[in-house]
């Protein structure tokens, strides 16, 4: 399958394209990530056509990370104003699927669907990790990590993850730990016109199940999937499933 990576404005994305008449799908990772948060199975699913994002400050992308929800998700509009995507199923994880819902929300012409992936309508981070970000980074890099992962994921995977975050830098993973913290549209889900997915692994502790089934239970079209032994890291834990997830969404609501 064709697999190219091309600069789109500011934004660095990867684009993987399927058939003409098949769906597409845009993909946004979460706090301190990029791109590859994303696992091929994702980038490169088979029958849509995928754009995998860096956000801005991110991965490979150019500019400054965001302080806010919504000025993350206007920067993911102008990029589909730029790649020239009309619409597209919007693919979130945690502070992505922030992001997705706020597109849903204030840009619902352009979202055909959405996938919410270990994210929550609300997403208040622990004082643990929203103070000790720039006072002691490394510890909190760690703190992040162990929260992350379910007990069982590979460690080489986890170790890859945390130099992620420390990659990330500080000022970065503040911006996205400020922007998650003052979210919430728990009161709003019903606005939601597109048609949603919500994913989550039985063993997520920075989103936990209870966030997903609060999602589903109040965004009028919602399908719920949980991933067992998985935690918030789920679609780099369990890629098959969530493949598999994503791609029963998308033949459901053709
Ligand atoms: N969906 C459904 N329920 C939610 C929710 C969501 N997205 N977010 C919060 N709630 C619930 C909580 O479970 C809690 O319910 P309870 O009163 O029945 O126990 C209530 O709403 C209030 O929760 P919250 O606003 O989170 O305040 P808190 O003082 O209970 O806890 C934290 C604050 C930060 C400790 C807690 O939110 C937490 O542990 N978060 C997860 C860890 C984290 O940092 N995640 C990072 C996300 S990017």
């Amino acid at each position: 399958m064709p697999h190219t990576e091309v600069a789109e404005g500011t934004l660095f994305y990867t684009l993987s394209r399927g058939p003409a008449d098949g769906p597409t799908l845009v993909l946004v990772h979460g706090a301190g990530g990029s791109r590859l948060h994303w696992p091929g199975e994702l980038r490169r699913l088979s029958n849509a056509t995928v754009y995998t994002l860096d956000l801005p400050g991110h991965g490979r992308s150019e500019g400054h990370g965001c302080d806010t929800v919504n000025d993350y998700a206007k920067a993911v509009v102008a990029f589909l104003d730029a790649a020239g995507v009309e619409r597209a199923a919007v693919v979130g994880h945690s502070m992505g699927g922030a992001i997705a819902q706020t597109m849903a929300l204030g840009f619902g012409e352009r979202v055909a669907g959405l996938v919410l992936v270990g994210s929550g309508a609300r997403l208040r981070v622990t004082p643990a990790i929203l103070e000790g970000i720039q006072s002691d980074f490394e510890r909190v890099a760690e703190l992040i990590t162990r929260f992350a992962w379910s007990p069982d994921a590979p460690p080489a995977l986890t170790e890859l993850g945390r130099q992620a975050i420390l990659e990330t830098g500080p000022d970065v993973l503040l911006g996205d730990f400020t922007a998650c913290n003052n979210f919430d549209v728990m009161e709003r889900l019903a606005e939601i016109k597109a048609p949603a997915l919500v994913v989550v692994g039985s063993a997520d502790q920075l989103t936990p199940p209870k966030y997903t089934r609060f999602l589903a239970d109040h965004i009028p079209n919602a399908q719920l999937v949980l991933i067992e032994d998985a935690g918030h890291m789920v679609m780099l834990e369990q890629p098959a499933e969530v493949a598999e997830a994503i791609t029963t969404f998308l033949d459901s609501v053709k």
